[in-house]
C-alpha cells in the first residue's frame, strides 16, 4: 500500500475511535430525563404497565446502590462506565445466583423504599399501582 493509502486508513480509524469514544461517553452520564422501564425483550407478554423512573429524584443515592457488575463476588462497576440494561444479565427465569428480572427490580426498588419508610425518611412507592399505573379498565391492586 502507498503512503497516501495508509494516511487515509489512519484518518478513518481515528474518526471511528473518536465516534466510539463520544458515544460511550454520552451513554455513561446520569440521565436527567425520566426513563420508561419496559423490558419487552425479556417480558414477552407484559402483565403490567411500564414503570417511570427518575434519576434526579434518586440523586441523593450512590450510583452503585443500583448499578453493578460483579467480579469474584465484588461490584466492580464504577461511575463513568457503560451501564448495561438490567435485562442484559437478569433474565425471565433465575440463572444460578442471578435472580430473575422481575425479582431483581422488585427487590431493588421496593426493598429500598421499605427501608427508608422504616427509618421514617422520605421514600418512594411500594404499592403496585404507584409504579405500574393501572391499564384502562383494570382494577388497581392495593399492595
Ligand atoms: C417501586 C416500583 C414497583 C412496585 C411498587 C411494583 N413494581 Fe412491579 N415492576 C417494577 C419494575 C421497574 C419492573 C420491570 C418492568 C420492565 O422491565 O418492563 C416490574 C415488573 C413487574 C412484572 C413483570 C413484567 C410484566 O409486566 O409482566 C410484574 C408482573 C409486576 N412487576 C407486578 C407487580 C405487582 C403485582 C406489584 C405489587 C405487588 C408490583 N409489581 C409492584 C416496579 C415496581
Ligand atoms: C435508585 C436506582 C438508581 C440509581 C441511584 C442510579 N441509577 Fe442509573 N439507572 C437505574 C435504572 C433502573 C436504569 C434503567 C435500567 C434498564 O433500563 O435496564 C438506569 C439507567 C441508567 C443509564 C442508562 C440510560 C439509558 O438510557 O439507557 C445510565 C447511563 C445510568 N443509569 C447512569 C447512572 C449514574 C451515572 C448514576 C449515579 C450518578 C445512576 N445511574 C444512579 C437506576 C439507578
Ligand atoms: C452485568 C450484569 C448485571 C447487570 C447489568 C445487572 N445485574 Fe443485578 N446482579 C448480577 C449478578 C451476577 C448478581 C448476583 C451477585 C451475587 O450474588 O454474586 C446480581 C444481583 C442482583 C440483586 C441481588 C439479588 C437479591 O435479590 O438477592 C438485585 C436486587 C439486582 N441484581 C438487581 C439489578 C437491577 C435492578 C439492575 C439494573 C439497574 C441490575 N441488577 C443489573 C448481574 C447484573
Ligand atoms: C437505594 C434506595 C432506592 C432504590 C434502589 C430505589 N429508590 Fe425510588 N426512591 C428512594 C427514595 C429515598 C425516594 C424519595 C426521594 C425524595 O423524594 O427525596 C424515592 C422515590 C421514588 C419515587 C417517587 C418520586 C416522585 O416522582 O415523587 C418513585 C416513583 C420511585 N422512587 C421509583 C423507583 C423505582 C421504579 C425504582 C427501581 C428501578 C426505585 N425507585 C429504586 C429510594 C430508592
Amino acid at each position: 500500500m502507498n503512503r497516501r493509502g495508509k494516511v487515509v486508513i489512519a484518518s478513518v480509524l481515528a474518526i471511528a475511535a473518536l465516534a466510539a469514544f463520544t458515544l460511550a461517553h454520552a451513554a455513561t452520564k446520569m440521565p436527567e430525563q425520566d426513563l420508561v422501564i419496559n423490558t419487552t425483550d425479556v417480558f414477552k407478554e407484559k402483565k403490567k404497565a411500564p414503570v417511570n423512573f427518575s434519576h434526579p429524584k434518586h440523586k441523593a443515592l450512590k450510583c452503585i446502590d443500583c448499578h453493578h457488575e460483579y467480579k469474584d463476588g465484588k461490584n466492580v462497576w464504577q461511575e463513568g462506565q457503560e451501564v448495561k440494561k438490567c435485562g442484559a444479565c437478569h433474565k425471565f427465569e433465575a440463572q444460578d445466583k442471578i435472580v430473575k428480572l422481575e425479582k431483581a427490580y422488585h427487590d431493588q426498588c421496593i426493598n429500598c423504599h421499605k427501608k427508608f419508610k422504616a427509618e421514617k425518611k422520605t421514600t418512594g412507592p411500594t404499592a403496585c399501582a404507584k409504579c405500574h399505573p393501572p391499564k384502562p379498565g383494570e382494577k388497581p391492586e392495593k399492595e
